[in-house]
């Protein structure tokens, strides 16, 4: 019987390789594996034959007709492609289709990084709302009613004592009242100044915030935290300036400058032949700022910092006019 089951697996195998249509496959299909085709056949005599041959004989006809189902189903497919004319059959070369994916904004990209260099320093991600009091944008922080920044013209305001805020040194304000010493934190986000728009100049842009406050706290942790952060950001080898400033939330206060990341210092086009960039201010809390949030405790002293996102993502990324940031054109926003 065994040769028997292999004759017919060998003659059914030729014969679906050579049918050509559907109905000579078909035919096949009910010869070899129909109701009384010729594996039925076989497979009728197995219950009468020596029980030990039984099993070996049951296994090999089950597997030659599985087989021939397997063989028969890929004939049919191939017959199915064929009757297709050869232009419309489906071309595994063609390209699929593309789509666009988006891009992270470089403004986006820059506060991000910013902030994961400040989180591994230990500062947490604080944020505050774009809509400000007066007293938190100015009051609290030390900036008197004469101070020019307080403007019509300087300054968004809305009504009521709110405006947009104009810094994000107001965030101080909040966290302070609200949390207790020691912390660091990062505030990053939007500000407003009505500025006449140039190539250096918005209406909105961003800032980050820093602010730590500690018993011992002292000028040398700022330098230390901002030489980090320098050149984590910029390169190990760049170089800080502190400048002597006036902030009226910080004393002593300074603006802070990096060695041009472009001419390493021997100075440029774009840090007008100086050798200098100015990245920052930065400076030591202000008594009168701990008054106005009650922070009475003398043990307690901090720095505090703030700087603009988008000159750095410009000196970062190459970027030569602040407008390109905010005018929305896919092929400036493509190559982020
Ligand atoms: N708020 C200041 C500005 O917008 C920057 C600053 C923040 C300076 C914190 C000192 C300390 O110009």
């Amino acid at each position: 019987m065994k040769e028997e089951l292999d004759n017919t697996k060998e003659a059914a195998l030729s014969e679906i390789k050579n049918a050509r249509t559907k109905d000579e496959l078909e035919n096949v299909r009910i010869k070899y594996l129909g109701r009384k085709g010729e594996m039925a056949g076989i497979i009728s005599r197995i219950p009468s034959m020596p029980q030990e041959e039984k099993p070996t004989m049951g296994r090999l006809a089950n597997e030659i007709k599985q087989l021939l189902i397997e063989e028969i189903a890929k004939k049919k497919n191939e017959i199915i492609q064929l009757k297709v004319p050869p232009a419309e059959r489906m071309d595994l070369t063609m390209p699929g289709y593309s789509f666009q994916i988006g891009h992270i904004h470089p403004i986006t990209r820059a506060l991000n990084e910013i902030c994961e260099i400040f989180t591994r320093m230990g500062f947490a991600v604080v944020e505050g709302p774009e809509i400000e009091t007066e007293y938190n944008n100015f009051e609290a922080l030390n900036i008197p009613l004469e101070h020019p920044s307080r403007d019509i013209f300087d300054t968004f305001y809305i009504r009521d004592n709110l405006l947009l805020r104009s810094h994000t040194s107001p965030v101080q304000i909040r966290y302070m009242k609200k949390h207790s010493p020691p912390f660091a934190i990062v505030v990053p986000g939007k500000v407003f100044r009505p500025d006449a728009v140039d190539a250096s100049h918005s209406f909105m842009f961003h800032q980050v915030e820093g602010l730590m406050i500690a018993e011992g706290i002292s000028f040398a942790h700022l330098k230390g935290v901002l030489l980090d952060f320098g050149r984590q950001l910029f390169g190990e080898e760049i170089r800080l300036r502190f400048r002597p400033h006036f902030f009226p939330f910080t004393e002593p206060s300074a603006e802070v400058d990096v060695s041009c990341i472009i001419c390493k210092g021997k100075g440029c086009r774009v840090c007008s032949q100086k050798g200098w960039l100015e990245i920052l201010g930065a400076g030591m809390v202000d008594p009168a700022v701990f008054k106005a949030v009650n922070l009475t405790d003398e043990k307690f002293t901090g720095f505090a910092f703030g700087m603009g996102v988008e000159r750095i993502a410009m000196l970062k990324y190459g970027i030569n006019d602040i407008r390109l940031f905010f005018e929305n054109d896919v092929r400036f926003l493509e190559q982020f």
